[in-house]
């Protein structure tokens, strides 16, 4: 299998064509970005560490149920995937408040949610993601009905294998970000990664941060947060 043409540009991947029908090659790049690109930045490694984590957890959610697009891990940084048509919606899953959502509530962060929060958000780099409802996505032709309760269901099927995973090497999982495609038979499958720039993740006994809000806070120590959550999400269940 080689690459094809490029297909899709994004900040931190990139989607080529493959030599294999309805198959796309995934490239995860060492750029980072955030607030709607105004901050970059790169390091050596980050690629093949959100490769890696992706790798690792896709499968995991295969076995649990979950359709996903991941095939095979190609190389350090790229990954063979199903070819989708991306539902250009967002979906942000919450278990404790922080980020936007602590700020446009004014909730402060670490507040523990009494159950699980999903946000929708137009994905437009030009726009900034904005936050959405699903009446938005439905009359604008975005997803249908059927589309977003299997989206909301998935997603909710995700946080409910990924809580406890995480949480038993030491993870708090505080929210994510996912993304969905569809296959040419309609059938609605999880695309995109899960990885720190993805994630929310803290440090169950110390609280640390150990996700893109390093980055995006400029706490120090990003390069050792990411190689840290790919040790972690490689280990075993603690004890
Ligand atoms: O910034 P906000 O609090 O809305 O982010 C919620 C979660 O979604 C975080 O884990 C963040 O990393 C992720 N996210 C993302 N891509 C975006 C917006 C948010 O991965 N465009």
């Amino acid at each position: 299998r080689h690459r094809g043409e490029l297909r899709y540009e994004g900040k931190a991947k990139r989607v080529y064509a493959s030599s294999h029908p309805g198959e796309y090659i995934v490239e995860y790049k060492d750029e980072a970005t955030a607030f709607n690109a105004a901050k970059r930045g790169q390091w050596a490694g980050k690629g093949a560490t959100n490769n890696a984590i992706t790798a690792h957890l896709y499968p995991m959610l295969e076995a649990a149920g979950i359709p996903t697009h991941f095939l095979e891990q190609l190389s350090e940084t790229e990954q063979r995937v199903r070819a989708v048509t991306i539902i250009p919606v967002e979906v942000i899953v919450r278990n404790v408040a922080a980020g936007s959502f602590s700020k446009r509530l004014g909730i402060e962060e670490g507040t523990e949610l009494s159950r699980p929060v999903v946000e929708y958000c137009y994905k437009s780099d030009a726009l900034g993601d904005p936050l959405i409802n699903t009446d938005t996505a439905l009359a604008l032709g975005w997803a249908t009905e059927a589309e977003l309760t299997r989206v909301r269901a998935l997603a909710l099927e995700v946080r409910d294998f990924l809580v406890p995973f995480f949480l038993e090497r030491g993870v708090r999982l505080i929210d994510f970000k996912l993304e969905f495609g569809k296959l040419p038979d309609g059938t609605v499958i999880l695309a995109d990664e899960i990885s720190p720039d993805t994630c929310r993740f803290w440090d169950a006994a110390s609280g640390e941060k150990m996700d893109k809000d390093r980055f995006r806070r400029d706490l120090g120590g990003v390069e050792d947060a990411y190689a840290e959550m790919l040790r972690r999400v490689t280990s075993p269940a603690l004890g």
